[in-house]
């Protein structure tokens, strides 16, 4: 009897690791309303509990995708690429651009880290492969298949803030040159406006080549645009919220 005890107690209680997880997990989420975080977060774990962290291929989260699909917003929708600060801080003040991080499943998972192990049933933070150990590692799957997701429903005007203080604002192994700018859709995306965001230094400019590489991953049918833009001018436009976003660059 105290051995069943015992099997019963360690198969149903999770490590304080998974329970901490869950627990940012379902706080951030519901902050989302009308959303079944609890469906959310079971179709989340199948993705990666009880695998090898190194074996997630970013077909895994698709059941996670169907349970929480983007919504488009048309001419709102913002991409970024080594300007994950400025960009954030913005929209964050501004709801007239919307990042991935802005929707529910990129503001769950954002700046975390997780993965499974095979034969445990726990969610583990610690230890986890990184960003570049193994290709199909268990976070790095989860942004490449939610960036896919989110590029795939892009429609209208979409703009993506580049940095303009490096020197390859523009990088193809990004995220943003992988996945996001060659799934954009000719039927639904009209324009790619970059908004380049420079400082003192001005290391780069519009012509820059790394942004003909990116001209050229576009679909045929989607319009091009570039605008070198001060980071203390998107700061400023972030703090006012009075002036209207078409203005800010
Ligand atoms: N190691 C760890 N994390 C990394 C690494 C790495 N080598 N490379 C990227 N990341 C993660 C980090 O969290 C980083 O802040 O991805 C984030 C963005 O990386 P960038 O190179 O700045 O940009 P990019 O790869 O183009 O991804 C940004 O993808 O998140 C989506 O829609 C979003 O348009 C955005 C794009």
């Amino acid at each position: 009897l105290l051995l069943i005890i015992v099997a019963v107690v360690l198969g149903v209680t999770l490590s304080k690791e998974t329970n901490q997880f869950q627990s940012v997990f379902f706080s951030r989420c519901e902050k989302f309303k009308g959303h079944d975080c609890q469906k959310i977060w079971e179709a989340f774990q199948q993705a990666y509990v009880n695998q090898d962290p190194c074996d997630i291929p970013m077909e895994a989260y698709d059941p996670l995708i169907t349970a929480a699909p983007f919504k488009p917003t048309c001419n709102r929708m913002m991409f970024w690429s080594k300007t994950k600060d400025v960009v954030h801080e913005f929209t964050e003040k501004r709801d007239c651009f919307v990042t991935l991080e802005d929707t529910l499943l990129g503001s769950v998972l954002d700046g975390l880290t997780w993965c499974g192990k095979e034969g445990s049933s726990e969610t583990f933070t610690t230890d986890c492969p990184g960003w570049t150990d193994c290709k199909n590692n268990t976070v790095r799957s989860f942004w490449n298949r939610v960036s896919a997701a989110y590029a795939d429903i892009a429609c209208g005007d979409v703009t993506a803030m580049l940095n303009g203080s490096i020197a390859v604002p523009f990088s193809p192994t990004s995220i943003f040159g992988s996945i996001e700018v060659k799934g954009l859709n000719a039927t639904r995306v009209k324009s790619l406006n970059v908004v380049l965001v420079t400082d003192e230094k001005n290391v780069t400019n519009c012509t820059n080549a790394s942004l003909k590489d990116l001209q050229k991953e576009l679909a045929e049918g989607i319009k091009y645009n570039c605008k070198e833009v001060p980071d203390t001018q998107i700061q400023e436009c972030g703090s006012n919220p009075q002036k209207p976003c078409g203005s800010c660059w």
